[in-house]
């Protein structure tokens, strides 16, 4: 086979609409295809690949524990990489002796940490907490809880009979604020929000509250005004309500911190983790729970009622242990920092041309806004599909970018999340901002 795409071969591809390039081998910042192309990954994948490819002293982690145990059930067994990462996540969460469970894609975490959340409150005498409020827009997952969570249309039209009743609020995105004020001085009106959709449904009946701590593809990187995460704790707490920060994209460094909470000195009940925590050498995710929670549950005689048969496992914790001790080894939380810093500056750069409305995010976790219109922040219509034409253009150029629709009302909106690995270099940081400087030129003369 020398072309990759439905109908062809027997693989259910993605897209069923397209040809994918097969890749050989990945070194670093770039990936190289069976063809001989060269490309430089600048979404990390999907936010994911924190260490770059190829790293050979993963491979050699995952591989001894391959050999030596590969896997066992959690249930009856517990092991040395388990202990240790869980040892090594709880080291920097924003809470005392905080407990760890792992599983293996974020949305299966995601449905985990409303389990636990649920499970606590029937534990403590109040079973008629069980809804789960989300913002909009905003990213959870894809399996159908996790998706019932999530503000995404598009994923959710066909599936709609099957999703749990949402009750979201106004995400805080700043660039499109529903008010239209300004982050130096709107009171937070985004996080006041939470206050009274609590209202509307009755405290009784919420069990937690969610968001993206920073956005993710959802909202393109938006960074909340720092007040946003004291209001929104200060409401969970009057309203005995569970704070469940999602951190599957931003954990592991993603943002310049281990964790995004520790950019607004927010302190959930549960954070959730998955994406970079392995760098994607292996699929794995993380709950991390306050201590209070597991003690409620253990009282009543009881243990959280969840079960998976790869949670805690050997060869994915094994992996996630090597990745962050290599994050840790070789500084690359500051270098995410660092090179975030620098190559944001750089995409600013990008604003002077008519299409490109913001650029916005934190760390190694950038977003870049495409607009019809800057002045009224009009988004293309939909059915133009500006940004797949755009991540398509780039890919021909070399550069793999992450697109998102959606965001502007539900339907409309292009932006691409730019991410790529920590180990990321100066001259590559230059030439990803060239191969969007070309492609927004490009894309000029096409869609107006
Ligand atoms: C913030 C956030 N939460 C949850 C998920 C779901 O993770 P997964 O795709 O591993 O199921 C994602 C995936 O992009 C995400 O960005």
């Amino acid at each position: 086979m020398t072309e990759y795409r439905y109908p062809l071969g027997s693989v259910l591809y993605r897209n069923l609409h397209r040809s994918f390039p097969l890749i050989r081998a990945g070194r670093g910042s770039y990936l190289y295809d069976a063809a001989g192309k060269k490309y430089l990954d600048a979404s990390g994948g999907a936010a994911v690949v924190n260490l770059g490819h190829g790293v050979k002293e993963l491979a050699a982690a995952m591989s001894r524990q391959a050999g030596t145990a590969a896997y066992l059930n959690g249930v009856q067994f517990t092991h040395g990489p388990v202990e240790k990462l869980a040892a090594a996540v709880a080291s920097f969460l924003p809470f005392p002796d905080g407990k760890v469970f792992f599983l293996t894609s974020g949305s299966e975490a995601v449905e985990a940490a409303i389990k636990l959340a649920r499970q606590y409150w029937v534990e403590r005498g109040q079973p008629g907490k069980s809804r789960v409020i989300s913002l909009s827009p905003s990213y959870h997952g894809n399996t159908l809880a996790a998706l019932s969570l999530s503000a995404r249309q598009h994923y959710q039209e066909a599936f709609r009979p099957l999703l749990l009743k949402s009750a979201r609020i106004p995400a805080p995105y700043c660039y499109r604020c529903p008010w239209d004020l300004a982050p130096a001085d709107c009171g937070v009106q985004c996080a006041q929000e939470l206050g009274k959709a609590i209202g509307d449904l009755g405290r009784e009946k919420v069990s937690a509250f969610i968001g993206e701590v920073i956005g993710g593809s959802s909202t393109g990187a938006s960074v909340p005004p720092r007040e946003y995460w004291e209001v929104i704790r200060r409401t969970c707490d009057r309203n005995d309500i569970l704070l469940i920060a999602d951190e599957v994209m931003t954990g592991a460094g993603r943002t310049g911190r281990w964790l995004a909470c520790e950019h607004f000195g927010l302190v959930p009940d549960i954070i959730i983790m998955g994406k970079g925590l392995t760098s994607g050498y292996f699929p794995l995710s993380a709950v991390a729970a306050r201590k209070g929670l597991l003690d409620a549950i253990r009282e009543k005689g009881r243990s959280f009622l969840h079960a998976q048969t790869f949670a805690h496992h050997p060869v994915g914790c094994a992996t996630g242990l090597a990745s962050l001790e290599y994050l840790g080894r070789h500084n690359l939380v500051a270098r995410s920092a660092r090179m975030g810093k620098g190559l944001k500056r750089r995409l600013e750069g990008l604003l002077r041309h008519p299409h490109v409305g913001d650029v916005r995010g934190k760390g190694l976790l950038l977003g870049v806004e495409f607009v019809r219109d800057k002045k009224t922040k009009a988004p293309f219509p939909r059915e133009w599909k500006y940004v797949e034409a755009f991540v398509a253009r780039a890919l021909e150029r070399g550069l793999v970018l992450w697109p998102n629709i959606g965001h502007a009302d539900g339907t409309n909106g292009d932006l691409v999340i730019v991410a790529p690995p920590f180990t990321l270099k100066e001259d590559e940081a230059a030439l990803i901002r060239d191969k969007i400087e070309a492609t927004v030129i490009d894309m000029e003369g096409k869609f107006r």
